[in-house]
């Protein structure tokens, strides 16, 4: 079991392997725009502060999204990580 910290938002969750985030913000109440929810708008775009590697490897389409969008290497598109990993994972909304 994973704990996700929502910084910006001070909330927190616990998740089981093989949620999405996107399921576990929602859950949360964390209000994030999501779009067509399979990374291809780039809407979702958030920060891992920390913990990334508790999480799925990006596919070849959300790196394509993650370079056009010229983003960092700590950001992911939320609807597509999965939780992997026991351990803490700190995300931000406000990037
Ligand atoms: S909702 Fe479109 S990339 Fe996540």
């Amino acid at each position: 079991m994973a704990r996700i910290v929502f910084a910006d938002e001070g909330k927190q969750a616990k998740a089981d392997l093989g949620v999405s985030l996107r399921k576990i913000m929602n859950e949360c109440g964390i209000r994030m725009r999501f779009a067509c929810g399979d990374g291809r708008c780039g809407i979702c775009l958030v920060r891992i502060a920390r913990g990334m590697e508790f999480l799925n490897e990006p596919s070849d389409r959300e790196k394509m999204i993650l370079e056009l969008l010229k983003s960092e290497p700590d950001k992911r598109l939320a609807c597509q990580c999965i939780v992997e990993g026991d351990g803490e994972i700190v995300v931000s909304t406000q990037h």
